[in-house]
C-alpha cells in the first residue's frame, strides 16, 4: 500500500523526480509537523530531530513548520497523508482539536509518533510511540525550588509575592506546568500568587508582560516563568525598570537552555528546571525498532531531567539542584 502511494506521488511530481524513484521508493519517509520557532528550546528541538533523521542512511525528512497555527499543522498532516509518508512525528501547538485529523492518520495506517506536547485525544487514537516532558512535574519543581530557596533565606515567615508567567494558552506544556505550579503552592502557604498571565513562550511577550506587571503590581518578589525565553525577556524588563534581576526579583525559568545558564552564572536568573528538547536519540532507535517490526505500548516516555541554579543543593521532587556554573560547558542547547 505504502509503495503504491509513493509511486503515485513520484509520477505526479514529474519526470525528473521519476528518474530518482528507485532511491525514493526504498527510502523511509518521515513527516515532521513542528509547531513553529517560538523559543531557544524549539530551535534546539527542530535542529536535533531533523539532524537525527537527515543523518540516518535511507531516511528522508519531510519537514513542516506550523508557525504557531493549528490550521497550518492540520494542513501539514493532510499533506503527509496524501504523500503517503511512512511515519508522522507530531507535536501540537495546543492540546485540543486534533481528534479528526489524527483519526485520519490512523485510518491511513501511518504510524504516528507523538513528541513533546501530547494531544488531549491521545487515549482515543493509536500511536506507535510517545515522548514528552513531564510538564506537571516541571511545574511542581518550579514552585518547590522557590519554596525551598525562600525557606533557606529565612523568608518563609513573610508573605512572598509571586507572579506566574504562563506559556501558550491551551498548550500541553502550559496546562501541565500551571497544574503543577498550583498543586505545589499548597505546600508553601507563604507564597502568594499576585498575578498570572500568558507570555506565550516568547522572549518579546515575556518582556512586555513583565513591563506591564512592574507598572501595576507594587511588590513582586518572585517570577515563575514557564520557559527560559520568557524569563530572559523579563530580565530585560526588570533591568529597564531600574531593578536588579536575580536579587530584587527571584527568577525561576524552565527548559535549561544555555542562555539561562549564562544568566544564572551572571546572577540575573536564579534557577531553571530542565525540559529536554533532544528527542533525536530516542527517535532513531524507536523508528529502527518499528521498521524491524517491534511494537511499543502506549506509555508516554518522559526523559530524566534536572534542576540547575547558582549554588546547587536545593531538594525538589525527585532530584537535587546542580550548580549551573559546574555544567554550563556541557550544555548543547
Ligand atoms: O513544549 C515545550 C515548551 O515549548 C518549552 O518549554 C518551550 O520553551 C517551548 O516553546
Amino acid at each position: 500500500m505504502k509503495n503504491i502511494m509513493k509511486k503515485l506521488l513520484v509520477s505526479v511530481l514529474g519526470v525528473t523526480v521519476l528518474a530518482a524513484s528507485s532511491v525514493s521508493v526504498s527510502a523511509v519517509t518521515i513527516g515532521f509537523s513542528q509547531i513553529g520557532q517560538e523559543s531557544d528550546w524549539r530551535t534546539a528541538n527542530t535542529d536535533d530531530v531533523c539532524a537525527a533523521i537527515e543523518n540516518h542512511e535511507g531516511w528522508e525528512l519531510v519537514y513542516s513548520d506550523g508557525q504557531q497555527k493549528q490550521e497550518n499543522q492540520i494542513q501539514a498532516l493532510n499533506n503527509f497523508i496524501t504523500q503517503g509518508v511512512d511515519y508522522i512525528l507530531f507535536t501540537g501547538v495546543v492540546s485540543s482539536g486534533w481528534d479528526e485529523i489524527l483519526a485520519e492518520v490512523n485510518e491511513n495506517e501511518i504510524p504516528l509518533i507523538l513528541l513533546d506536547r501530547i494531544p488531549d485525544c491521545a487515549d482515543k487514537i493509536d500511536y506507535a510511540a510517545a515522548f514528552g516532558g513531564d510538564f506537571p512535574l516541571e511545574g511542581r519543581r518550579q514552585i518547590q525550588w522557590v519554596g525551598e530557596y525562600m525557606k533557606a533565606q529565612g523568608r518563609d515567615s513573610e508573605d512572598v509575592n509571586v507572579v506566574i508567567m504562563e506559556g501558550t494558552t491551551g498548550s500541553d506544556a502550559q496546562v501541565g506546568r500551571t497544574e503543577g505550579n498550583l498543586a505545589a503552592l499548597e505546600d508553601y502557604p507563604f507564597l502568594k500568587v499576585v498575578e498570572q498571565n500568558t507570555g506565550n513562550f516568547t522572549r518579546a511577550e515575556g518582556q512586555a508582560l513583565m513591563e506591564s506587571w512592574l507598572k501595576s503590581v507594587d511588590d513582586i518578589d518572585v517570577l515563575v516563568a514557564q520557559n527560559d525565553d520568557m524569563a530572559l525577556g523579563a530580565v530585560d524588563a526588570i533591568k529597564a525598570a531600574g531593578l536588579v534581576p536575580g536579587e530584587d526579583i527571584i527568577i525561576v525559568g524552565c527548559d535549561s537552555v544555555k542562555a539561562a545558564f549564562e544568566a544564572i552564572v551572571a546572577g540575573e536568573m536564579n534557577a531553571t528546571i530542565e525540559c529536554t528538547p533532544l528527542y533525536g536519540a530516542f527517535l532513531v532507535p524507536t523508528i529502527e525498532a518499528l521498521e524491524a517490526g517491534e511494537t511499543f505500548d502506549k506509555e508516554i516516555i518522559h526523559p530524566e531531567e534536572g534542576v540547575f541554579d547558582a549554588e546547587g543543593g536545593i531538594e525538589v521532587e525527585g532530584t537535587v539542584s546542580v550548580k549551573a556554573a559546574d555544567v554550563i560547558d556541557e550544555r548543547v542547547y
